[in-house]
């Protein structure tokens, strides 16, 4: 498989068996570091990250994932640099890709982080947009396999938000990957129609069935429970209206008996706000399993690096 020079803008650029290979890659990587075998993939390799929003995991996944293979992270937040202050996103580009060999972005606009790839000529990876957080989806499906040692025929059931970066791009990779997918939300959070039909698509190809329900019984049968923020960053004075309409669907002991099963895990891709979208005894009782996740956005993302941009 060769990934050399891709950016990984969403996983709609990616076939399934490209992201069966970033997860072996990443498995393998991971087993690697821990034995503290160290590779050197991206010797004399210069990367920015570029942050308009705020991270813990997506930035120190890149910074260690990056050293830990010999190249030079560069943080860029949005207050040190000119882009979108004093100059356009094509110039910025343009000069960065004269100076790095890749750029991470996490900012609004998907658009953005597209533009940034087309101009500056260098591998672009997507740290999370408004639209979509596809590196996060690389950690959970690690994570799952870890779990349950496959992917297809899964039943991954995401509460809460439906229409965010994370449902929308949980929606993608499962469709592309055979886990059958049901987003369970309240009507006006639902995803967009065209998405859905391009997921459509997806699913009949891999045998997946996506169902986006409004009731919480949908929820039965679940392998995995998901969820995420009401708020997503730059949400914020949406607040009161979000838990208004989302209380019903916290994840919680109610909403967990209802899959009917006793091996169900629960994920969040982090930050959570406990006592919201899961209760603080949900989240403690999964919390090796959550922290696995975490943990997993550092070899995952060293692999999107490595297979797009490594010397190797
Ligand atoms: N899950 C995730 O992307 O976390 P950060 O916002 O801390 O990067
Ligand atoms: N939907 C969340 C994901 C955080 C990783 C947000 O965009 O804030």
């Amino acid at each position: 498989m060769n990934l050399k020079g891709r950016s990984f803008l969403t996983l709609k650029d990616f076939t399934s068996d490209e992201i069966e290979y970033l997860l072996n890659l990443a498995a393998e990587l991971k087993e690697k570091k821990k034995k503290g075998i160290m590779g050197n993939s991206l010797k004399g390799k210069n990367i920015a990250l570029i942050f308009e929003k705020p991270s813990t995991r997506t930035r120190c996944a890149f910074t260690i994932g990056c050293i830990d293979e010999g190249g030079h992270p560069e943080y860029l937040s949005k207050d040190d640099i000119q882009l979108g202050h004093k100059e356009s996103v094509e110039d910025t580009a343009r000069v960065l890709g004269r100076m790095f060999d890749g750029i991470e972005f996490r900012g609004y606009q998907q658009e953005t982080v597209e533009k940034l790839a087309k101009y500056s000529g260098v591998p672009v990876w997507n740290g999370l947009t408004d639209a979509y957080h596809p590196t996060q989806i690389l950690a959970d499906f690690l994570t799952l396999k870890e779990q349950f040692g496959k992917l297809k025929g899964l039943k991954l059931v995401y509460v809460g938000d439906g229409r965010n970066n994370m449902a929308n791009s949980l929606m993608i990779g499962s469709t592309k990957m055979g886990i059958h997918f049901t987003i369970l939300a309240p009507k006006s959070l639902w995803p967009g129609q065209e998405l859905i039909k391009t997921c459509e698509d997806y699913a009949k190809e891999s045998g997946s069935i996506i169902e986006i329900s409004d009731c919480l019984d949908a929820v039965e049968g679940a392998d995995a429970v998901y969820t995420d923020v009401w708020c997503s960053m730059g949400e914020e004075d949406l607040a009161a209206e979000r838990i208004a309409i989302l209380k019903p669907y916290q994840v919680n002991d109610d909403l967990l008996s209802k899959t009917k099963k006793d091996n169900t895990i629960f994920l969040h891709c982090l930050p959570a706000v406990k006592g919201k979208e899961v209760t603080e005894d949900v989240f403690e009782r999964f919390a090796d399993v959550v922290f696995d996740e975490a943990e997993n956005r550092m070899h995952t993302i060293k692999a999107v690096m490595v297979a797009t941009l490594g010397n190797q």
